[in-house]
């Protein structure tokens, strides 16, 4: 229990965007271990941490938040999350380059800021184009990766103090980038000084985060996890950088990580206009019930039919004599596991491309990780998609996996299996 004493929770009692406690209750998981903490294999885990697992919605500004905050040195220090090595997130990167450098007239020697810079392989992209670096990522083993690749990276979370620093040593950022990682910051409003601050006045904040209202409607109750403290629409995000001397200026949905957006912050005496698409997107919020109660109903209700199904197709196949494996070992994959109570007894090891996490455990569940060629020697009947964000990516790689008979189990928005003949419904 030793990082148990070390880690404190903490139970959110305000709203971290707009200072409400008016909360509206929406799920519960009870306690749950740390979705990254991969585990050494070992005989017993009965001193594995847990911690509570419950999201609120904020009725003032519909911020949905964790209930409880668990201790980020605890969770990024030693972190096992590396930016996936998939087609699919290396053309994102390029085209979030890209789009940025478009849109807001970046030029050569532009100076890019980007914090939870992870590997550094979205800096990369913009090095490539020209433009000065500065990653900022509290992960030490990371940053040690990023400066293999050439990216200087500070090894520090993000703040207002850091963000002065930045400026009194490199000047102001033409361009600064949080690209998933403003769900994982409990004190945003500290984020939101040092952006204000280290902007250049034209300068601009991209901001991406998985989209609420995707989540919402795609029943993607596996993305909640320790790690992701806040689930944001933009009219939360408006509503937090106003407060901040900024102003959302453009947003652009995304298909990445199961629907996501990236929302384009300028200072508030800065030179941009702000969008329509902006106001359309806050619309579309208002028209799709983002500030309803009984949205947050159906994402419990739709949350508790897949757990159900789910663990209950898993366990009728095993019992069938079918072999179940998951496919990916992502960390919205063990709350998936967790939340079904399915295990090593039902799904026989699971497949994943980082090396870090091989010839571990899941955290929870403890299905252990192989290599994808472990995967192409032992072939199961069925793969659980726990990447399901990646499905397109995947279901088309493992064409010769289908067409061999094996199926996939997609587990949101609603519990599928696909074969070769396409999807179809649970069997
Ligand atoms: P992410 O959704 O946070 O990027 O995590 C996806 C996980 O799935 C990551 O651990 C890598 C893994 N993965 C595979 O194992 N095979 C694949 O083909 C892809 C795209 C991802
Ligand atoms: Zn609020």
């Amino acid at each position: 229990m030793e990082l148990e004493e070390a880690a404190p929770v903490q139970e959110v009692v305000s709203c971290r965007v707009c200072g409400g406690s008016d909360w509206q209750p929406v799920v519960s998981f009870g306690p749950v271990p740390l979705a990254n903490n991969f585990l050494e294999a070992a005989t017993s885990y009965a001193d594995e941490p847990r911690f509570p697992l419950g999201v609120i919605s904020c009725r003032a500004c519909r911020l949905m938040s964790l209930t409880h905050v668990v201790d980020p040195d605890v969770l990024y220090r030693k972190y096992f999350y590396v930016t996936s090595d998939s087609r699919t997130i290396t053309d994102h990167m390029r085209y979030v380059a890209g789009l940025c450098k478009e849109q807001f007239d970046l030029s050569e020697g532009a100076f890019v800021v980007e914090m939870g810079s992870n590997t550094g392989e979205q800096l990369a992209e913009f090095r490539d184009l020209g433009m000065r670096t500065l990653g900022v990522d509290p992960a030490r083993d990371l940053a040690a990766l990023a400066a293999e690749r050439g990216v200087e990276t500070l090894p520090d979370f993000f703040s207002a103090a850091i963000a002065r620093r930045i400026k009194k040593e490199y000047g102001t950022a033409q361009l600064l980038l949080g690209r998933h990682v403003f769900a994982h910051i409990d004190d945003v409003a500290d984020v939101a000084v040092g952006v204000r601050e280290l902007l250049d006045p034209a300068g601009v904040f991209a901001v991406e985060v998985p989209y609420a209202v995707d989540m919402l409607e795609r029943s993607e109750f596996d993305t909640i996890y320790h790690e992701h403290l806040s689930y944001f629409g933009v009219g939360t995000l408006a509503e937090l950088f106003d407060r901040h001397g900024l102003r959302v200026i453009d947003v652009q949905r995304l298909s990445v990580h199961g629907g996501s957006i990236i929302v384009f912050v300028g200072r508030d005496d800065g030179p941009w206009q702000v969008h329509p698409r902006v106001h359309e997107l806050r619309k579309l919020e208002a028209d799709v019930g983002f500030y309803e109660d009984g949205t947050y109903e159906r994402l419990a209700e739709s949350a508790e039919t897949i757990r159900t199904s789910l663990a209950e197709l898993v366990r009728k196949l095993v019992s069938d004599g079918k072999r179940v494996a998951g496919y990916g070992a992502p960390a919205k994959g063990n709350t998936m596991l967790c939340v079904s109570e399915l295990g090593a007894n039902e799904i026989e090891f699971v497949t994943d491309t980082t090396a870090q996490k091989h010839g571990r455990v899941l955290p929870g569940s403890h299905v252990p990780v192989r290599t994808p060629e472990y995967g192409k020697a032992n072939p199961p009947d069925y793969y659980l998609l726990l990447a399901w964000n990646y499905a397109d990516e995947i279901i088309e790689k493992e064409r010769a996996f289908l067409e061999a008979g094996g199926r996939f189990i997609v587990p949101v928005p609603e519990v599928t299996v696909v074969s070769a003949e396409g999807p179809g419904r649970m069997p």
